[in-house]
């Protein structure tokens, strides 16, 4: 794509507003560590029931994946940079696992789904291992379980091929537990090993709701 003045400022915009979304990200971590957190508040801030459906094709809820982590990244499969290296870096670290990461859901959540048909998603999530699900759905659907998962995304538009449009989205890995619940997220930045070892950690602690 072709770097002018004005796709600079776009750029600039929302990468402070990708500022703003992470300084969010933090308050609410720490809100969820607070020793003298509500009941149920860390619960009520990530993650949540969902319907979607699946890159098989099929409709599937949150319910569907109860008695296994999940490891939730959200994108878009004509990304060009940033969600097929995470992709990677999720594959690798299940790999780094190895026994101990068995269990362990990875979850494609398209943010795209006007692109992002079930056969687009199948054929994607399978450049990552076999392991992958893809989740896509209506437009509505996608809006849902981002905002239940505090997930931003917006379509920036390209106006010599409007086809390619691109979207700006939260570059966040999370682990939900075996129970659907929040565990623990990950930044874009974090590598496989450490990706590994966190979530290693996270699943070994017992259950703090
Ligand atoms: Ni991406």
């Amino acid at each position: 794509m072709q770097s002018t003045d004005q796709t600079q400022l776009v750029r600039r915009i929302l990468f402070a507003g990708l500022m703003l979304i992470a300084a969010a990200s933090i308050a609410a971590y720490a809100l969820m560590s607070s020793p003298n957190k509500p009941a149920g508040l860390g619960e009520a801030l990530v993650g949540g029931p969902f319907t979607m459906v699946n890159h098989k094709g099929e409709t599937v809820t949150e319910k569907s994946f109860l008695g296994k982590p999940m490891l939730l990244f959200f994108g878009f499969t004509f990304c060009p940079d940033v969600c097929p290296t995470e992709l990677q870096v999720m594959a690798a670290a299940l790999d780094e696992l190895g026994d101990k990461g068995m269990d362990i859901q990875p979850i494609f959540v398209s943010v795209d789904p006007e692109r992002d048909t079930p056969e687009v998603m199948a054929a994607y999530v399978s450049n990552f291992g076999d392991r992958f699900i893809g989740l896509t759905g209506s437009a509505e659907q996608v809006a849902a379980i981002a905002g239940a998962y505090r997930i931003f995304y917006a379509r920036q538009e390209n106006k010599e091929r409007p086809s390619d449009y691109l979207m700006d989205h939260s570059s966040i890995v999370y682990l939900m537990g075996p129970d659907g619940k929040f565990l623990k997220h990950f930044t874009y930045t974090t590598d496989a090993k450490a990706l590994a070892q966190g979530i290693a950690e996270a699943l070994q602690q017992p259950t703090v709701n």
